[in-house]
């Protein structure tokens, strides 16, 4: 199904062949990219001690890779070097693409003992400037790390190299009934090297949990090129230190992420989807209680968005809302095997959710495409809102029921000049509140920073509940880990990276 397209964002909205998976082809001829600063420039921020790469780099790169993967057309590297946000901008000379776990040991060895800064790139959609250099490190790209090693239909284990697309090894799974315990609405191009080295979360989190929990094993290169097997398909093993977790939600900063193991749940033969508007914030805190408790063991994905979204994802992206006009929407979904049992269960909650006047209007989807169009919604509100302007994006774990507290707040505080939009994973009190003005703007910055991480400290919640630290928010990680373990965080990144190689400007403090 192909959706309005609008002039800035070609896409093509089918859940198979996602937008996302474009991104790349349309960076590199889009024109909004020289527009992006460099973020040196943006920033105050000072080159580490590092080397530059010569020729004779270059040289020794080809001899591990071949001419083929080492990279340096500057017209071929400028869309590795901007984050998919468009908000900051590396000067990397080089890209390397290795294909296995060897070369990317010898092309670590070598930057080790050359000094050389690397940043390593998956699918280079991630939402805190860790995916791209900051000055001209090497950018290594795992794109071609792609093979998948096995699939035991019996267990539900998957083994592949880091390098492949979250949404293909979707694809590979549902061959043999199997699902990933993963899904976000980057999943046509990011890499799940990528999503375990941010721990990414996404929207069936509330059914499956953390990633830390699904994954088994991964093997990873060290900075100077040793390579870590912890890829054991094992399900329990308490033997020492789980050291594999170490490197999940670690954004390139402890080592390379090269190949993983994966537990697949089984994949849910009927999925519904339901979709309500709400009048307060209240309203919908209510449907989420009757959500649980009539749904429970059902329940895969409580999200919810408000208006401005919506209004967004129309006029930016064409997408129709199904619905007539509220100022909250809720989404529920539920997945089971039993579709007369999941059926009931849905009936009675729908009218439960329209009699106690909690919702009031709603539909619901039961056939693939319906279901898609109502996730479209959802899942492209980072996309409209991109097409609308400069996003300054916050992602915040918050008590529940104080969840939206916030964007009201800084509705207030902001001027006319930027708008702000709130949205999220209810089920998990992980709000998603955007701010958006015309461009970048250190006086709006300063306004929205440091206020907002300082408010969800002062409520005991998390600065970044699923986008991780990267470039943009390390320097606030004091606000949620104490000076004893950010100390620990740098003897581990000391142990494992003395030189400091990887990902320099990223997660730790400088
Ligand atoms: P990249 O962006 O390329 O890299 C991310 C970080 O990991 C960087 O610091 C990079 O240096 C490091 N890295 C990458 N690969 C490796 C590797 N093999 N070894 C070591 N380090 C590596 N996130 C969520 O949690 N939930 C969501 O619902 C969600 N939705 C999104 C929707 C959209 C439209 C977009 C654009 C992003 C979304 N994200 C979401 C952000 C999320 O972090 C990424 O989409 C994804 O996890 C990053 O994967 P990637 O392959 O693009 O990694
Ligand atoms: C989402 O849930 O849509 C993603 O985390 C992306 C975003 O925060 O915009
Ligand atoms: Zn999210």
């Amino acid at each position: 199904m192909t959706l309005a397209r609008s002039a800035l964002c070609l896409i093509n909205y089918s859940r198979s062949s996602r937008c996302l998976g474009n991104i790349r082809q349309i960076s590199s001829s889009s024109s909004n990219l020289t527009l992006t600063k460099l973020t040196s420039e943006l920033y105050d921020v000072k080159r580490g001690p590092y080397g530059f790469v010569s020729d004779k780099d270059i040289r020794t790169f080809e001899s591990i890779l071949g001419e083929q993967r080492v990279i340096t057309d500057e017209s071929v590297i400028e869309s590795y070097n901007v984050d998919w946000l468009n908000t900051v901008r590396g000067q990397s000379k080089v890209l390397l693409k290795p294909k296995t776990t060897e070369e990317v040991s010898k092309i670590l060895m070598h930057c080790n003992e050359q000094n050389l800064a690397v940043c390593p790139q998956s699918g280079n959609t991630g939402l805190v400037g860790g995916s791209v250099p900051v000055f001209d490190e090497i950018i290594l790209s795992m794109q071609l790390m792609n093979e998948i090693t096995s699939i035991d239909p019996l267990t539900g284990i998957l083994q592949c190299q880091s390098g492949c697309i979250l949404e293909n090894l979707n694809t590979a799974l549902a061959s043999h009934n199997l699902t990933m315990p993963l899904d976000l609405g980057a999943k046509g191009s990011c890499l799940i090297g990528g999503n375990l080295s941010t721990n990414a979360a996404g929207i069936r989190f509330l059914r499956y949990g953390s990633l830390r929990g699904s994954v088994l094993g991964i093997e990873a290169v060290l900075a100077d090129g040793r390579v870590m097997d912890f890829s054991s398909t094992i399900r329990k093993d308490n033997t020492g230190y789980d050291l594999k977790q170490l490197f999940i939600g670690s954004e390139g900063t402890l080592g390379v992420i090269t190949g993983v193991s994966i537990l697949a749940p089984v994949k849910p033969s009927c999925v519904n989807v339901a979709f309500f508007g709400a009048d307060t914030f209240e309203d919908l805190l209510s449907l989420l209680k009757l959500a649980k408790t009539s749904l429970g063991e059902i329940l895969s994905a409580i999200e919810f968005l408000d208006s401005s979204c919506m209004k967004e994802v129309g006029e930016q992206l064409g997408m129709p809302n199904p619905i007539s006009e509220h100022p909250f929407y809720f989404l529920v979904e539920t997945s089971g095997s039993n579709a007369a049992h999941d059926g009931d269960k849905l009936d009675l909650f729908v009218e439960n959710c329209l009699e106690s006047n909690f919702a009031k209007d709603g539909t619901l989807a039961t056939d693939l495409s319906k279901i898609q169009s109502i996730w479209n919604l959802r899942e492209n509100i980072a996309e409209a809102l991109k097409c609308k302007g400069y996003t300054y994006k916050y992602d915040i774990s918050l008590p529940t029921i104080k969840m939206y507290d916030i964007v009201n707040i800084m509705r207030k505080r902001m001027g006319d000049d930027c708008t702000v939009y709130g949205y999220g994973h209810l089920g998990d009190g992980n709000l998603h509140l955007n701010v958006v003005s015309k461009e970048y703007d250190a006086n709006i910055l300063a306004q929205i920073e440091p206020f907002v991480y300082d408010y969800t400290a002062s409520l005991k919640g998390s600065i970044s509940a699923e986008h991780g630290l990267g470039f943009k928010k390390k320097k606030y990680i004091g606000l949620n880990k104490s000076p004893e373990a950010i100390s620990m965080m740098k003897n581990i990144k000391q142990l494992l990276d003395p030189k400091g190689i990887l990902n320099p400007y990223t997660t730790l403090p400088s």
